[in-house]
C-alpha cells in the first residue's frame, strides 16, 4: 500500500514538473516588444526576422540556458510598449527587454528597465539620448547624429550647396536636421528652408510645393524606416523629380524593404547609413542569402539590428557563464566587439551605444533590382 502511494506521488510530481515550463534558472526569457500591426509593422517584422534568424543559426541554448523568446506588439503606441514591458517583467519573468521601434516607444519604456534592473536591448529607436534614459539600455541600431556624417561631408563637395532640409516632426527628426545643419554648414552648405513634416500620416503635398518654391539645389529628407515610398510617390507626383532638385538624405529614406519598390526615381539619391543588403562581404552575402530563405524578404537596416541585438544578448549571456541578472548582463554588453553584416561595430562602454561604420551610398541597379550601393567609408563612428 505504501509502495503504491509513493509511487503515484513520485508519478503526479514527475507529471506536474513536465507539465509546468522550464524552471527560470534552466531558462533566459527575451521580452521582444515591436510594432507588428500599423503603419510601422515592416520595422517590426524586418527586427523579428532578424532575431529568428540568429537563434535559426545559433540553436536556442547558450551557456547551458535555454533562450525562450517572447513576442508581443505595441502598435506603435508607447503607453502600450510600457504596459507590456511592465506585464512582461512582472508576469512573464523575462530577463532582457528588447525591440522598441520607434523613439518614444523607447523613451516610456526606460524607467521600467531601470526599475526592474533588466537589460534593455534597443533594435531601432535612434534618438541620441535614449541611452541616457537608463543605465540598463544598451543599442544595437543607429545613432540619429551618426547618420548624418557622410551625407553631410559629401553634398557641399559634389554640387549640393543650398539646401532644403525636410525631416519627420519628432525627436530624430529634430536631432538629425540639428546634425545635418551643423556638419553641412561647416563643410560649406547652406541651408535655406527647414521643413518639419507631421509622424502621423503625413501629406508631404503642401511641404514639397515648398521645396519647388525654393528651388534649392539638393533636398535633404529623414523619414523614418518604411515611409520613404509615400514620400517619393508625391515627390514624383508634384514633377520633382524632372527639377532638378537632388535628393540627399539619411538611409531611412531608401531603406531596403521598399527600395526596389519606389521604382527608378530612386535612381542616384546618395545617402549615408550604416547597411546596406549590398554590403561587399562574405557574411553579409551568407546573412541576404539566409535572410530571404527564412522570411521571405530583403533584409533592411531593422533586420540586421534585430540579428546583431541578439547575437549581443547570446554573446553577454557567454561571458556571464549563462548568469541572467541584469547588472552583470550589461556589464558584459559594455565594449563587445563583433563583425555584422554591416562591418565592424562595438558597444562604447561609456555610452552603451553603437559604434560602427557609415557608409556613403548611391542607389544603383544591380542585377535587375535596386541597391543602395556603398562608395566611400567614415570608419568607427561613435556618437557625435
Ligand atoms: C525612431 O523613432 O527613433 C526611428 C525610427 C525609424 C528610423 C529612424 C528613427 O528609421
Amino acid at each position: 500500500m505504501l509502495r503504491t502511494l509513493t509511487s503515484a506521488v513520485v508519478g503526479a510530481a514527475a507529471l506536474l514538473a513536465c507539465s509546468f515550463p522550464l524552471q527560470a534558472q534552466d531558462a533566459v526569457r527575451v521580452g521582444l516588444i515591436l510594432p507588428l500591426t500599423g503603419p510601422f509593422a515592416p520595422t517590426g517584422r524586418q527586427i523579428e526576422a532578424g532575431v529568428r534568424l540568429y537563434m535559426q543559426q545559433q540553436g536556442t541554448t547558450v551557456a547551458g540556458k535555454k533562450i525562450e523568446l517572447v513576442v508581443k506588439d505595441d502598435g506603435n503606441v508607447a503607453d502600450n510598449t510600457k504596459r507590456i514591458a511592465q506585464e512582461l517583467v512582472v508576469n512573464e519573468k523575462v530577463n532582457v527587454l528588447a525591440g522598441f521601434g520607434l523613439t518614444p516607444l523607447a523613451l516610456a519604456t526606460a524607467p521600467i528597465a531601470t526599475e526592474a534592473k533588466v537589460p534593455m536591448v534597443i533594435m531601432s529607436a535612434a534618438t541620441a539620448i535614449i541611452p541616457d534614459r537608463s543605465p540598463y539600455i544598451v543599442r544595437t541600431s543607429q545613432v540619429t547624429s551618426q547618420t548624418t556624417i557622410g551625407i553631410a561631408d559629401w553634398a557641399p563637395k559634389n554640387g549640393i550647396k543650398r539646401v532644403v532640409t525636410l525631416v519627420t516632426d519628432y525627436a530624430p527628426g529634430i536631432d538629425i536636421e540639428k546634425s545635418f545643419s551643423e556638419r553641412f554648414k561647416a563643410a560649406g552648405g547652406e541651408i535655406i528652408e527647414q521643413i518639419r513634416v507631421p509622424l502621423a500620416n503625413p501629406d508631404f503635398a503642401p511641404f514639397l510645393q515648398r521645396v519647388h518654391d525654393a528651388k534649392p539645389e539638393g533636398l535633404f529628407v529623414f523619414l523614418p524606416a518604411g515611409v520613404g515610398s509615400i514620400f517619393m510617390k508625391q515627390f514624383v507626383e508634384r514633377g520633382l523629380d524632372k527639377s532638378g532638385v537632388r535628393l540627399i538624405g539619411t538611409g531611412d529614406m531608401t531603406d531596403d524593404d521598399i527600395l526596389n519598390g519606389i521604382g527608378d526615381v530612386a535612381l542616384g539619391i546618395t545617402t549615408s547609413h550604416h547597411y546596406s543588403a549590398l554590403h561587399p562581404s562574405a557574411l553579409n552575402k551568407a546573412f541576404v542569402a539566409d535572410f530571404r530563405k527564412a522570411s521571405n524578404l530583403r533584409p533592411n537596416f531593422m533586420g540586421v539590428a534585430g540579428y546583431d541585438g541578439m547575437q549581443l544578448i547570446y554573446k553577454a549571456l557567454e561571458k556571464t557563464k549563462g548568469a541572467p541578472n541584469g547588472d552583470a548582463l550589461v556589464e558584459a554588453m559594455k565594449g563587445m566587439a563583433w563583425e555584422s553584416p554591416r562591418g565592424p561595430i562595438s558597444i562604447d562602454p561609456q555610452t552603451r551605444d553603437i559604434v560602427q561604420n557609415i557608409y556613403v551610398r548611391k542607389v544603383e541597379r544591380v542585377d535587375g533590382e535596386l541597391y543602395n550601393v556603398e562608395f566611400q567609408t567614415f570608419e568607427a563612428v561613435k556618437k557625435p
